[in-house]
């Protein structure tokens, strides 16, 4: 029997206050809904329809071929989202699980709990509750006398008593296919919010079907990101699992409540990470490598021993046993070759450098490629746009480049070349040549005191 999910992210978010749909808004520098996709995928489910409506091409964009999307061009309500997956969905036989996009912290065991737990008690509907101490936000569970699941009502539909229940609905529901079909079209308007609420299944199933609860304990998994400061707090959730699974895999993590890494970020024993880090994408990190303090790492490969302090690195590579920062801001597929020193106030874009080559205090290098041994003095620059293009400069090992130097793109600097400091190269230079582009020193002798005249009493 198949086992189908249904994943509801049509909804604007207006809670959040933000031009983004909620579902998409990032946690941890990854969508909203990626989280949610990524464990459904990963969990016992054969085909996903996700609802999109506000802002669709956005999901559209993000997770193309991953999953069938059904459309809800106005938004009426969770029932009435569920229902724009019938031309998908009706008529096929097994189980239907209902996701809401805004639940970023379930998982993929826990989905396969419930699919398992669902078709052991035989039911035709489960729906996932848990026990929240302030509950407030989420529709409650009214049981019957028997203890039964009589009805979700929603916060706002709540007397007070109800209002006082700890129950909630998560937001989950795993229903018999067949059967969700025939009772999404019998879901009426709520006259208070007009929107077709898929709470309503409850009362409409219960009469003929047998309903079931799943009551979860780990209630944070579950929660409803509905603004901001939920979104802060799902942060907080995510960042404390993922620092104790790296730490007990032997990760060192200094105050690790100043520390963020993403989900999809490898990092191997023995590397130490210091106060105010955030490393995110796909950035691996390999052993005996130091990052931060102060540092962001985004997309990136750090490699053996290599130590990184209060820098910025994006979509860039550092080899082994590089020393990068103080300061310094690698960005936009920035190469660093082993052995490097890469600090003090240098920008490095797009560019490659050779082993044990030097960059230490306020330089930029764009669009280079720059062999071994080469050493960037103070304040050299790469000119590389002349305010319409962008050009390459090639620099070959072995080259001194002295200090407050430009090289003006397109340029090519070849091996055992010596640049004097100050100049403005603006062609070629050949091998073991020694490069002077600047104006020559005039001494005036004896000149100072015909500009500074002695002052009259
Ligand atoms: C919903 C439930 C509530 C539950 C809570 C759990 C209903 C009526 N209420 O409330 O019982 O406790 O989730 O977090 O179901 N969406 C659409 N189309 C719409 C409206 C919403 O696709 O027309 C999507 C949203 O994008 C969102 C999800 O459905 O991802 C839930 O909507 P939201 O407005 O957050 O529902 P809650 O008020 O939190
Ligand atoms: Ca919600």
């Amino acid at each position: 029997m198949k086992t189908y999910a249904i994943v509801l992210a049509a909804g604007k978010g207006t809670r959040m206050k933000t031009e983004l749909p909620k579902c998409a808004f990032p946690i941890l520098k990854k969508p909203m809904i990626e989280y949610i996709i990524e464990n459904v995928e990963r969990s016992n489910i054969d085909e996903t329809v996700l609802v999109v409506g506000h802002k669709k091409e956005i999901f559209e964009d993000m997770l193309a071929d991953r999953v069938v999307f059904a459309y809800q061009h106005e938004q009426l309500g969770t029932g009435h989202a569920a229902q724009m997956t019938e031309s998908y969905l009706k008529g096929k036989q097994g189980n239907t699980i209902i996701l809401l996009g805004d639940m970023p912290l379930i998982s993929d065991k826990v989905i396969d709990k419930i699919l398992v737990k669902h078709e052991e008690s035989n039911n035709d509907l489960t729906v996932v509750t848990t026990n929240f101490d302030n509950p407030k936000g989420y529709g409650r569970i009214v049981r019957d006398q028997y203890g039964k699941i009589a009805s979700i009502v929603e916060q706002n539909d709540c007397n007070h008593e109800q209002k006082q229940i700890k129950e909630v609905n998560t937001g989950i529901y795993v229903v018999n296919n067949t059967v969700l079909f025939d009772v999404l079209p019998k879901i009426t308007m709520n006259p208070r919010k007009k929107e077709y609420y898929l709470t309503d299944i409850v009362e409409l199933m219960k009469p003929s079907y047998k309903i079931g609860t799943f009551v979860m304990r780990d209630s944070f998994r579950v929660m409803g990101v509905n603004d901001l400061f939920a979104i802060s707090v799902a942060e907080k959730y995510m960042r404390e699992e993922i620092n104790k699974m790296h730490m007990l895999n032997g990760v060192s993590i200094v105050n690790p409540e100043t520390v963020t890494i993403g989900h999809n970020v490898t990092i191997e024993p023995a590397v130490t990470i210091q106060p105010n880090t955030t490393i995110t994408g796909k950035s691996i990190i390999k052993k005996d490598a130091v990052i931060g303090p102060n540092t962001e790492i985004h997309n990136s490969v750090i490699y053996e021993k290599v130590t990184v302090k209060h820098s910025l690195v994006y979509d860039s590579t550092v080899n082994e046993r590089s020393m990068i920062g103080p300061f310094a801001h690698l960005r936009n597929n920035a190469i660093i070759g082993k052995g490097n020193r890469i600090g003090n106030f240098v920008e490095v874009k797009k560019s490659s450098t050779g082993e044990n080559t030097k960059a230490a205090h306020l330089a930029y290098i764009g669009d280079t490629t720059t062999g071994k041994n080469v050493n960037f003095g103070c304040g050299s620059v790469t000119v590389n746009y002349d305010g319409v293009t962008k050009h390459q400069t090639v620099i070959g090992d072995d080259v001194f480049i002295g200090c407050n130097t430009n090289l003006i793109a397109p340029i090519k600097i070849e091996d055992h070349v010596f640049i004097a400091a100050g100049s403005t190269v603006t062609k070629d230079v050949p091998k073991g040549a020694l490069a002077i582009a600047r104006n020559q020193q005039i001494n005036k002798e004896d000149y100072v005191k015909h500009l500074i005249k002695p002052k009259k009493d």
